[in-house]
């Protein structure tokens, strides 16, 4: 990965971790996974960081992961090891705040990542997909799960059924977001959020946190969805969806 790829800084107690590849829509290499899972472990067990914050670079929130990642993985040509699963595990355990700003569109994991979050702003004009039918694979994040808690199970299934868009305005009045917002004031409204919620009470965030989240479930859910994800990777279906986007 170019380093740059995904960047990382902080301002005071706030870790922020930011896209920074726009011009493949911050699509997610196995590489920007790995960076993300240490920035989250680095969070966890450092007491000067408090909360964590996700923002981007561009227009775009995240195109999700990448694709060329997925059709390397579904022809079985891809060494090394996968951090993917590392990354929604941390974002599952992670015992600290998070905060996203999506002041863009958001695909796949860029989607579902936010049902992992605990403040979400989002623009008004963003636009949430899920295609993993379309792509032969399945829900992934405990996402099956988190969404129909949020949403309810019709609105959840035209999400990944049909394909539909969750837009930021319904994203706001659905539960998913905190607020839909013109697309300029999303990041100084989550920074702000996210600095507020450093100057609280640490150890009394973390476990009200804690108690309102059923990580278990959660970390249940993630892991059976994650084995047919992994069997659906390598089907026929999966590698013509690859294959037609690469190939466009
Ligand atoms: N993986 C790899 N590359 C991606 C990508 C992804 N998920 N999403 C976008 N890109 C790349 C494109 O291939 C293109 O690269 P190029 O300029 O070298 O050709 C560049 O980013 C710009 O994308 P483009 O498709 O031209 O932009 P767009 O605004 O027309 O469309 C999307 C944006 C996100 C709607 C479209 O790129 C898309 O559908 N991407 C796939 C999203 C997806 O299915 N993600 C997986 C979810 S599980």
């Amino acid at each position: 990965m170019s380093e740059d790829h995904i960047k990382i800084s902080r301002d005071g107690a706030v870790l922020e971790i930011r896209f920074n590849r726009p011009e493949k829509k911050n699509a997610i290499t196995n590489a920007m996974y790995g960076a993300m899972a240490d920035a989250i472990i680095e969070a966890e067990s450092n007491d000067d960081i408090r909360v964590v914050l996700f923002t981007s670079v561009g227009d775009f929130f995240s195109a999700g992961n990448d694709i060329k990642d997925f059709a390397a993985q579904s022809a079985g040509a891809f060494d090394g090891p996968r951090h993917v699963g590392r990354f929604l595990e941390e974002m599952i355990k992670a015992e600290k705040p998070v905060v996203a700003a999506v002041q863009g569109h958001a695909v796949g994991v860029g989607t579902t990542m936010l049902f992992q979050c605990d403040l979400v702003y989002v623009a008004e004009d963003a636009r949430l997909t899920v295609p993993f039918i379309d792509l032969g694979v399945v829900p992934e994040n405990a996402s099956s799960m988190t969404m129909v808690d949020r949403l309810g199970h019709t609105r959840a299934f035209a999400l990944f059924g049909l394909g539909e868009p969750l837009l930021g305005k319904d994203a706001a009045a659905w539960g998913l977001a905190n607020a839909a917002l013109p697309s300029g004031e999303v990041q100084p409204r989550a920074r702000a959020a996210a600095q507020a919620l450093a100057s609280k009470p640490a150890q009394s965030m973390r476990h009200t946190k804690k108690l309102m989240r059923d990580r278990e479930a959660l970390m249940a859910r993630m892991r059976e969805e994650g084995e047919i994800f992994a069997e659906r990777l390598r089907s026929p279906e999966a590698a013509a969806a690859f294959s037609k986007f690469l190939q466009r």
